[in-house]
């Protein structure tokens, strides 16, 4: 299987068997890593990474993985680059292609990323878009197999605003046989175009598909718990988004209804006791967000590893 000069944008680009060889790289190079095995792959090699938004985990995942790979990262903030100055986003591409071997972007709009992919003669990442968060998913998943030792037929729950990563959720636990419910208040699901994508890939594999608005029908028997914050990035505070959200904040009266040994993940940076309780965000009995935030380093080295 051959994953070189592939794009990483959007998980529904994958199959089983493609996703299912990225997380077994990251779980690979973290165990070398663990161990203090060289795993200098990428020796030689530089990303450049776009940053249109704020990062604290995807900056430093990427970059500490590339170095970790034997390669080099180069972060590029709008402001400080042409780009802030309106050279296009092609002629950027175009640029940064001749340079370097992979090119990692966060933007807002998801045709950003599109659009320097299409212009591109090297590899795309998407670290976040409005749309999806395709690294924070694969993280993720590894994190869920560590704890769960499987991922096919078990049950995520996403509760709260229907958004990039609880997206990204349905597409790649969906693609890896795992049962999705999104938890959503009315006016905060997901979007028509969205889902229709999730139910082709929800009869494709097989899955158990649903969207529902009372969250403790969502994390019914569920094996996991996801949440993320009301407002994303880009978003404005309002207070009618916020009080329709509050009855999915994730809480031990919602713990409570799921599985005894479910799990807690968030994708960080939580805004505690709004979206998730401080005493469930500490509690070691269900909380691994911290681990998932480890694993971004680990899985994005296993698709570096594959693409560049
Ligand atoms: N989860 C995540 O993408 O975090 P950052 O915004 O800090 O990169
Ligand atoms: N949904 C959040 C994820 C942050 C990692 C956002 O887009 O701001």
């Amino acid at each position: 299987m051959s994953f070189k000069r592939r794009n990483f944008i959007d998980l529904a680009d994958f199959k089983r068997h493609e996703l299912r060889a990225f997380l077994d790289a990251g779980h690979d190079l973290k165990r070398k890593q663990k161990c203090g095995e060289p795993h200098e792959v990428l020796k030689g090699k530089s990303m450049a990474m776009i940053f249109m938004k704020s990062s604290t985990r995807t900056r430093v995942s990427f970059e500490v993985g590339m170095t970790q790979l034997g390669g080099h990262a180069l972060y590029l903030q709008p402001g400080g680059t042409q780009l802030g100055r309106g050279e296009t986003i092609g002629d950027t591409a175009i640029v940064l292609s001749r340079y370097c071997d992979v090119i990692m972007a966060r933007v807002f709009g998801h045709g950003e990323v599109v659009e320097l992919a299409k212009h591109a003669t090297v590899p795309v990442i998407n670290g976040l878009s409005d749309l999806l968060h395709p690294c924070q998913i694969m993280a993720d998943m590894m994190t869920i197999e560590e704890h769960k030792g499987t991922l096919e037929g078990l049950k995520v729950a996403y509760v709260g605003d229907s958004n990039n990563v609880s997206n990204s959720i349905m597409q790649g636990c969906t693609i890896m046989g795992m049962d999705v419910t999104i938890g959503s208040p009315k006016g905060y699901t997901p979007t028509d175009e969205i889902m229709e994508r999730a139910e082709n890939l929800s009869r494709t594999y097989k899955t158990h598909l649903e969207v529902v608005t009372d969250p403790a029908e969502a994390v019914k028997a569920a094996d996991v718990i996801y949440t993320d914050t009301f407002f994303s990035m880009g978003q404005e505070r309002e207070k009618e988004k916020e009080e329709a959200l509050m009855p999915f904040q994730v809480n031990r009266a919602l713990v409570n209804n799921a599985k005894e040994d479910v799990i807690v993940m968030h994708c960080l940076p939580a805004h505690r006791d709004e979206e998730l309780t401080s005493d469930i965000m500490d509690d070691p009995k269900h909380s691994v967000v911290f681990d998932q935030a480890e694993n971004r380093l680990h899985a994005q080295k296993g698709i570096l590893a594959l693409i560049v």
